[in-house]
């Protein structure tokens, strides 16, 4: 393939970090952006000392501006804008009656405007550009199917899932695909937390929310972040070139659509 250019959001860590490094093995020149700089400048050595090619670029995705400036920059720096993943996300565990305004702007303003943002700077990229492109979003298997104790994230996840479909009719003209991705159970600092949290509501130790949701995966075993990016490299690449509003699930088996 020749060098592409793709911008993966959340990248610092799990699910995100293990997609910037997947895509850089298949060739692309990847901007590493988080908001966390820290650790998104260590997945952009790693990528770089692997002999690929990577910028780190700072950017909070729930903020409009800063998402335009980090494609702005990659486009710059790394000369071409192909693939955005829109990956960062953060899920609290909710019970109903314990949601508060705070937590549903925060989870909202992260996992649903963060992906309308990279939608819309990738759109104004691919135009000044003159070429199409891949716009991939993550949602989760609990967007497809409600989850307990995640009633805010659920629905993040649900919405990300409407927002594919509709961008992907609405782009459609201009050569642009639209794409999600669904994980399961992935062993990332963000699922410890959720098992944590779950397990600790039920008064037990950690573990005991892991096991719980493990019994409904088919395939036995929880998900590693690279089973994810697998997935992701067929969406940035050629071969999913037929394909535009549609939500892959990549859970082992734990929701059948
Ligand atoms: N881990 C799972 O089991 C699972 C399952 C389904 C879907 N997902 C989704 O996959 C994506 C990645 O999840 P993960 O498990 O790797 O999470 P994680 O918490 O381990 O990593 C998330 C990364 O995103 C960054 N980030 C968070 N908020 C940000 C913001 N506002 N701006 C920029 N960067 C930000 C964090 O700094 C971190 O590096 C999320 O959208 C998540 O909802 C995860």
């Amino acid at each position: 393939m020749e060098s592409k250019v793709a911008l993966v959001t959340g990248s610092g860590q799990g699910i995100g970090k293990a997609i910037a490094l997947r895509l850089a093995k298949d060739g692309f020149a990847v901007a590493v952006v988080d908001y966390n700089a820290e650790t998104a400048r260590q997945v952009a050595d790693e990528i770089t000392q692997q002999g690929g090619k990577a910028v780190a670029l700072r950017a909070d995705v729930s903020d409009r501006e800063q998402v335009f400036a980090a494609v702005e920059q990659a486009q710059q720096q790394l000369g071409g804008f192909d693939v955005i993943v829109n990956n960062a996300g953060v899920a609290p565990t909710t019970l109903i009656e314990d949601i508060t305004p705070e937590i549903v702007d925060k989870v909202y303003n992260i996992n649903v405007k963060g992906v309308i943002w990279g939608i819309q700077a990738a759109v104004k990229a691919f135009k000044a550009l003159g070429h199409g492109g891949k716009i991939i979003n993550a949602s989760s298997q609990a967007g497809h199917v409600g989850n307990p104790e995640l009633a805010v994230y659920s629905s993040s996840k649900f919405a990300v899932r409407g927002l594919t479909q509709t961008a992907a009719r609405d782009l459609a003209p201009l050569g642009i695909t639209v794409n999600a991705y669904c994980p399961g159970i992935v062993k990332t600092p963000m699922w410890d937390e959720i098992d944590r949290q779950v397990s600790a509501a039920a008064g037990q130790p950690p573990g005991y929310g892991t096991a719980e949701f493990a019994k409904r995966i088919t395939l036995g075993r929880l998900s590693e972040p690279e089973d994810v990016a697998a997935c992701v490299s067929f969406l940035a690449g050629p071969d999913s070139d037929y394909m535009t509003g549609q939500a892959l699930l990549i859970d082992g088996g734990m929701v059948f659509s």
